[in-house]
């Protein structure tokens, strides 16, 4: 029985893409005691996590050489491999189309490659970002190909990971867990695989409820970014420090939650999942147009990020052309080395269009390529910060030496407000 493997650890588990969902999990579940294969199409990553050399700043490569040397985890292309497991976590990218629709080629393509190798008994989990229906309607239909009942011969679940890249404090093992099956039996045995490494399972009803609670939680968050977003373009106009509006609104014990303005989204989540639940929303005529709006809202901040810049300048008697603007931080967000969607790429694109001479720092990333144009990372040098016309802080990473950025620095425009202990005239927050 699955049950009794699972609860004495000798269920293997295999887990399908090693990006930042799925390496960490890999990880998590092999340290917790079970034997773990992880499988991924890319062979280069793979053969680099081989030699236990991880690529996520979370996961220590000591503990993954570790684990690979001990033979507790396999990393490998090869998807024959599948046979040997009980159960499979999928984490495979769930990316837009070019015409902002949900792309499910991985998630097919993972279930396809499991479908050939499916058992009596087996666990399939999905752990990918989707809308409400992919696991029943998408991953099922698959799955049963084999001729398998799911629910009854093999079991099927949806579980959101959850994981916030760079936060010390919640972790995969610490942060709640949702599991819904697409029957009751499903359920029951995910949540017990979940039990065994994770603190805290939340059993819901079905896989609907899971994989729309995922999605209430990011566009949660999107919404409220848009909001506090357009007050401070309204701010701006007004000449009111948005800032000071969220700490003083802040105080109010009860009914109050501060979400804070910036640069505009990035990352592989937020952007992207209002998207996913407006397309399936029009499949039952709703038209997710809050949502959305928020989503469209959000995207348009880079652009104010730059009208801004050009503004502070024009006020310097100086315009973008030949000016030298250094963008202090790239990745998504800050003390991670993740540039996806992040919106310093959209900023410097439009930087270098405008052409103002564009360089970069990041303690995190030494090359970026923006529209086909290489960028590396410079030394953050008095010299450096002394030539620039201003300075652009895009990511607030926590080890920048801010002091020696203010003291050097003729201009820079903040859109973190991580400079506001500095009382400064030539610090402008956005
Ligand atoms: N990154 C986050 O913070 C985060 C948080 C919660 C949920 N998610 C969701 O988790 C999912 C994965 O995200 P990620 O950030 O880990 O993505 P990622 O791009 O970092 O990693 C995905 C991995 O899957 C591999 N892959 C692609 N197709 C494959 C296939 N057919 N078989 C095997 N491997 C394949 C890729 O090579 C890559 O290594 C997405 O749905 C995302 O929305 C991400």
């Amino acid at each position: 029985m699955i049950e009794e493997k699972i609860k004495r650890k000798q269920a293997k588990v295999g887990v399908i893409g090693l990006g930042y969902v799925g390496l960490p999990l890999l990880v998590e579940i092999a340290k917790s005691g079970f034997k773990a294969i992880g499988f991924d199409v890319d062979e280069k990553k793979v053969a680099e996590l081989k030699r236990g050399k991880s690529y996520i700043i979370d996961i220590s490569s000591r503990i993954l050489k570790n684990l690979i040397t001990q033979g507790d985890v396999i990393v490998t292309t090869d998807f024959s491999l599948l046979s040997r497991v009980d159960v499979v976590c999928i984490c495979v990218p769930t990316p837009l189309s070019k015409t902002k629709e949900p792309d499910l080629n991985f998630v097919i393509d993972a279930a396809d490659r499991i479908g050939q190798k499916l058992r009596k008994e087996h666990l399939i989990i999905l752990e990918s970002t989707t809308y409400p229906g992919t696991t029943r309607e998408v991953v099922l239909p698959i799955l049963e190909k084999s001729k398998l009942k799911a629910g009854k011969d093999f079991y099927l679940a949806f579980s959101p990971e959850r994981v916030d890249p760079g936060n010390k404090r919640f972790t995969l093992k610490n942060t709640p867990r949702i599991v819904g099956g697409i029957n009751p039996r499903s359920t029951k045995i995910a949540s017990l695989f979940y039990s065994q490494f994770v603190e805290k399972v939340i059993s819901v009803s079905s896989c609907e409820v899971a994989e729309m609670s995922k999605l209430l939680e990011n566009i949660f968050r999107c919404v409220n970014i848009a909001l506090v977003n357009e007050l401070m373009l309204l701010c701006d106009r007004m000449g009111i420090n948005i800032w000071e509006v969220i700490e003083a609104a802040s105080t109010k014990p009860f009914g109050f939650m501060p979400f804070y303005p910036g640069p505009g989204l990035g990352g592989h989540c937020i952007p992207i999942d209002p998207f996913y639940l407006s397309w399936k929303a029009r499949e039952y005529d709703f038209w997710t147009e809050f949502i959305e709006l928020s989503g469209k809202t959000n995207e348009n901040i880079p652009y104010f990020v730059v009208s801004k810049l050009s503004r502070i300048l024009s006020s310097k008697q100086k315009s973008f052309c030949g000016s030298k603007i250094l963008v202090l931080g790239v990745t998504y967000k800050r003390d991670i080395d993740d540039t996806r969607g992040s919106p310093a790429l959209k900023i410097i694109n439009l930087l270098l269009k405008e052409k103002a001479i564009v360089s970069f720092f990041d303690p995190y990333i030494s090359n970026l390529e923006v529209n086909g144009q290489k960028l590396k990372s410079q030394n953050l040098t008095p010299e450096l910060l002394k030539e620039m016309d201003c300075v652009l802080i895009v990511t607030d990473h926590s080890c920048i030496d801010y002091e020696k950025v203010v003291r050097y620095s003729s201009l820079i425009l903040d859109t973190r407000n991580v400079l506001k202990n500095f009382n400064d005239e030539k610090i402008i927050p956005i």
